[in-house]
C-alpha cells in the first residue's frame, strides 16, 4: 500500500522526498497509450501474493529482467502480428539470434546457415559459437537438393537462413526449406528482417522461430536498438527462462518505441515497398546503371511468400564503371538519401557493401560473391518516389562527371 499523506507528513523531508507521489491512481481510467513501466521491481500488498507470483502459482511481474509489462506488450503484439504462439524481445537482433541458436544447438550440436546471413551472424556462428562447441556448416542455401542431402548426412539441430540475402537480395525458398529441416526433426529458424510480416508471413510458410532486427522496420524510426522472435510457446519459455540468466532483454523505453513503430508498420512497408519498386523500374532504365538487384526481378522467385505482391523495400544497384571514389561521390553528394549503416527507416537510406558490411572480406572475396566496388545498397523510404528518384538521379551525375 502507498503511503498516506498523513504517514509522510510524520516523517522528515529526506524520507518525504523518497516516497512522496511515487504511485498514481488511474482509478478505472484505462490510458489511451501504453505507458512506459520502468520499475525494476514490483511490490504486492503481501508478501504471501509476492510469493505465489514468484513461485508461477500467479501471474504477474516480480523484476524487470524477468518480465516487464511494457516489454510484454510489445511481445503480445509481435505474436499477433506474426501470427506466432509467442514472441520474445531482445536488446538487439543480435541478442535475439544468439538466445534462439543458443536455445536449440547444444554444445555438439550442428547448425546449417546460408552462407551470405548477415556479417555479425556469420561471426557468431562460424566463431563464437564454434568455440563454444556448437558446429555451423555455411551452404548456398538456394541449392535446395544440396542443402537436404547435407541436412540427412548431419543431422543439425536448426537451420538458419534469411529470407532476402544482403545486399545481392537473394530470396530462401521458406516454405522448401522448412520441409526439408522437418524431415529430419530439426527447427528452422528465419531472419525475416529484410522482408517483414507484411511482405513474408515466416510462421505460416513453416518456420520455428523468425527472428527481428527491430532496430529496423518493426522499430522504423531510426530511433532504438531491438530484437525479436517469435515462436512457440514451448521455444518462448526456453528463450524466457534463459533470459533470466543471461539479461539480455529488451528496455521498457525500447520496447515502448518499437510498440508504437509497429502501429505503422503494415503502412510504412507497402509505401516503403512500392516505392522500391518505382526505383528499381527507373534504374533498369537508366544508362548509368549496370545492374539491379530486386526480389521482384529474380526469375524463380517463390511467388507465395511475397504477400499481396509485395517484394520488400530493400534493393542494391552497381554502378557502371563506378569504383569507391565514384561511389563515395555518390554518397556524398545526395541530398534527400542519409547514406547510414542501418535499414528499414522511414527515411531512405544508403550503404556502401564494399566499405562497410562486406569490408573484412578480401577484394577477392567480394568479387566471388557478386560484391563489386560500384554497389550501393538501398533502403527506400516513405518519402514521396519522385524526390528519390530526383536525388539519386543529381548524385548519378556528379559521381560520374569526369
Ligand atoms: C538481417 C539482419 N539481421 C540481424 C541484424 C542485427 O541487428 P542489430 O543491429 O539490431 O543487433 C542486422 C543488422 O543490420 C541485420 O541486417
Amino acid at each position: 500500500m502507498p503511503l498516506s499523506r498523513s504517514e509522510l507528513d510524520s516523517m522528515q523531508p529526506s524520507s518525504r522526498s523518497i516516497h512522496a507521489g511515487s504511485t498514481v491512481r488511474l482509478g478505472d481510467a484505462q490510458p489511451t497509450a501504453l505507458p512506459i513501466h520502468v520499475a525494476t521491481a514490483f511490490t504486492y500488498p503481501t508478501t504471501e501474493e509476492l510469493d505465489g507470483v514468484f513461485a508461477d502459482n500467479s501471474s504477474g511481474y516480480v523484476y524487470s529482467r524477468f518480465g516487464n509489462p511494457t516489454v510484454n506488450a510489445l511481445e503480445e503484439a509481435v505474436a499477433a502480428i506474426e501470427g506466432s504462439a509467442a514472441a520474445v524481445a531482445y536488446g538487439s537482433g543480435m541478442a535475439a539470434i544468439h538466445g534462439i541458436v543458443a536455445a536449440i544447438a547444444r554444445p555438439g550440436s550442428t547448425v546449417i546457415a546460408s552462407r551470405d546471413v548477415y556479417g555479425a551472424t556469420h561471426a557468431l556462428l562460424g566463431g563464437y559459437l564454434s568455440d563454444n562447441g556448437v558446429r555451423t556448416i555455411f551452404v548456398d542455401i538456394r541449392d535446395l537438393d544440396g542443402l537436404e542431402s547435407l541436412a540427412r548426412e548431419h543431422k543439425p539441430a536448426l537451420i538458419f537462413a534469411e529470407t532476402v540475402s544482403n545486399p545481392l537480395m537473394r530470396v530462401a525458398n521458406v516454405r522448401r526449406i522448412a520441409a526439408i529441416a522437418h524431415a529430419i526433426g530439426a527447427n528452422f529458424v528465419l531472419d525475416n528482417t529484410f522482408a517483414t510480416p507484411v511482405v513474408t508471413r515466416a510462421i505460416a510458410l513453416g518456420a520455428d522461430a523468425v527472428v527481428y532486427s527491430s532496430t529496423k522496420h518493426y522499430g522504423g524510426h531510426g530511433d532504438t536498438t531491438g530484437g525479436l522472435v517469435a515462436t512457440s510457446n514451448e521455444i518462448a519459455h526456453k528463450l524466457r527462462e534463459q533470459n533470466k540468466l543471461i539479461g539480455a532483454i529488451a528496455a521498457p523505453f525500447d520496447a515502448w518505441l518499437v510498440l508504437r513503430g509497429l502501429r505503422t508498420l503494415d503502412l510504412r512497408v507497402r509505401k516503403q515497398s512500392a516505392n522500391a519498386a518505382e526505383l528499381v523500374a527507373w534504374l533498369e532504365r537508366n544508362d548509368r546503371v549496370e545492374s539491379v538487384n530486386y526480389p521482384g526481378l529474380q526469375s524463380d522467385l517463390p511467388v507465395d511468400q511475397f504477400c499481396d505482391g509485395l517484394h520488400g523495400t530493400m534493393l542494391s544497384f552497381e554502378i557502371r564503371g563506378a569504383g569507391r571514389n565514384e561511389v563515395f561521390r555518390f554518397q556524398d553528394t545526395l541530398r534527400l538519401i542519409q547514406p547510414a549503416t542501418t535499414l528499414g527507416d522511414i527515411g531512405s537510406l544508403v550503404l556502401h557493401p564494399a566499405t562497410s558490411s562486406h569490408r573484412g572480406l578480401t577484394p577477392e572475396q567480394r568479387a566471388e560473391i557478386g560484391i563489386a566496388d560500384g554497389l550501393v545498397r538501398v533502403s527506400a523510404g516513405i518519402e514521396d518516389a519522385r524526390d528519390i528518384i530526383a536525388d539519386l538521379d543529381q548524385a548519378l551525375d556528379v559521381a560520374l562527371a569526369r
